[in-house]
């Protein structure tokens, strides 16, 4: 059988049945992930971003409970990085520490990640030569996903196998191989205790897993997540996410608003939504917060693409065959990007206040790149208010 260079992993988790997580795992020993255990070691001074207190931080005053909340991070040392969401695997033919030309964790090396070789950012394995997922990943996963001496079924090929035969609500958590039947999706939701971790690596033949996915998703669980396991051959090309500069660029004419990256610091400002409060009401409890820290953003879309990356697509697309359609523009990225590409672009958003962030930003780099030469643009968006057109002399000469 042919040996596709990456394999996605779907992580999905069968609802909980507590209050919260914490209390779900007092209960049933599952729902959260070991983050401590799992880490990317670093040794590069990563650590020292955490050598100080952080707050949550908001602009012009923090206030939660009317009060400025700091947490004191500072005898707090983790052993790592996040548990990262790609996984390179040396081929076959890597020894004794040189790589063969097509190794995907050389490929990541060579290139730069903050004067770093790339690949130290992410979980390296040696190879096994075989196309079984490697025992080292399995048990990763496992250490992820189960508190020590929790039971975790590992199935490495799920065709023919019968799941039914597994006892309800027992196993902590469940690694298998291969695209799951609809059957045996409701069999892993059925063996699974509340709040348990289910791994589904994606089989040779479709190895986006998006069959699998879909069908653990319709069995009950809630897909979370979504690990990339690249393997010899399989080409990685890093691009960072967009910097603050890139993603504001544009925005000056807009206001700040709250902006909650994820977790405790989202509920806390649903929370305070709910309760119809402004700008500098109270945000939820400090347990809420955790280590997420509210901001203020202009640009408040949440999954915002580096135009780079957009960009690195485009250009594996003739621009002379039609425009391209994006029907989820969210803040406007990939159409940021055909101006640069060439390309011509036609975007929908159904959200007005992202509609008013991807016209901004357009039209701002419209002007920025292309200068005299700026694409025509029409738009169904008349906007509130708009920059300045007025261009830098320095930044129009490139000086
Ligand atoms: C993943 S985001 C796109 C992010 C974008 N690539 C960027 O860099 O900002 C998907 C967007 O699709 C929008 N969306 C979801 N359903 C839609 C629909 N039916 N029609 C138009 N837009 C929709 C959401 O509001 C969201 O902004």
């Amino acid at each position: 059988m042919s040996r596709s260079a990456l394999i996605a992993i779907t992580m999905a988790r069968k609802p909980v049945s507590e209050g919260s997580i914490a209390e779900n795992a007092v209960e049933h020993g599952t729902g959260p992930i070991n983050i401590e255990a799992t880490r990317i070691p670093a040794t590069d001074g990563y650590q020292k971003a955490w050598d100080r207190p952080v707050s949550t931080n908001i602009g012009g005053g923090t206030y939660i409970h009317g009060t400025q909340v700091v947490t004191d991070l500072s005898s707090y040392r983790p052993s790592g990085r996040w548990p990262a969401n790609l996984v390179v695997q040396h081929t076959p033919s890597c020894r004794d520490g040189v790589c063969d030309p097509s190794c995907a964790v050389a490929d990541l090396d060579g290139q730069d990640i903050d004067n770093r070789p790339g690949s130290e950012f992410f979980l390296n394995l040696p190879s096994d030569g075989s196309n079984a997922l490697p025992d080292a990943l399995i048990a990763y996963l496992r250490c992820m996903v189960t508190i020590e001496g929790g039971s975790c079924l590992v199935i490495r090929d799920l065709e023919e196998s019968d799941l039914s035969r597994f006892p309800p609500d027992h196993h902590h958590a469940a690694i298998v191989r291969g695209e799951p039947t609809p059957e045996q999706a409701v069999d892993l939701l059925r063996t699974l205790r509340p709040g348990g971790h289910l791994f589904v690596a994606a089989p040779e033949h479709r190895p986006t897993g998006h069959v699998g996915a879909c069908r653990v998703e319709d069995a009950g669980f809630e897909v979370r997540d979504c690990i990339l396991w690249v393997r010899d051959a399989g080409h990685v090309h890093y691009v960072a996410k967009a910097s603050t500069a890139e993603r504001e660029a544009g925005l000056a004419h807009l206001p700040e608003k709250m902006f909650a990256p994820s977790g405790g610091a989202q509920n806390a400002l649903a929370a305070a939504d709910e309760e119809g409060a402004g700008d500098e009401a109270e945000y939820g409890g400090e347990g809420d917060l955790g280590f997420n820290r509210i901001t203020r953003r202009k640009n408040v879309h949440p999954t915002i693409k580096p135009k780079g990356l957009m960009a690195r697509l485009l250009r594996t697309v003739p621009s002379d065959r039609g425009p391209v359609l994006d029907p989820f523009m969210g803040s406007g990225t990939t159409m940021i990007s055909c101006l640069e590409t060439g390309h011509d672009g036609i975007g929908i958003e159904r959200e007005a206040e992202y509609l008013e962030i991807a016209d901004a930003r357009v039209r701002h780099w419209n002007t920025a790149v292309a200068a005299w030469d700026a694409a025509r643009i029409e738009s169904e968006h008349v906007p509130t208010t708009t920059e300045s057109t007025e261009v830098d002399l320095n930044d129009f000469l490139g000086l």
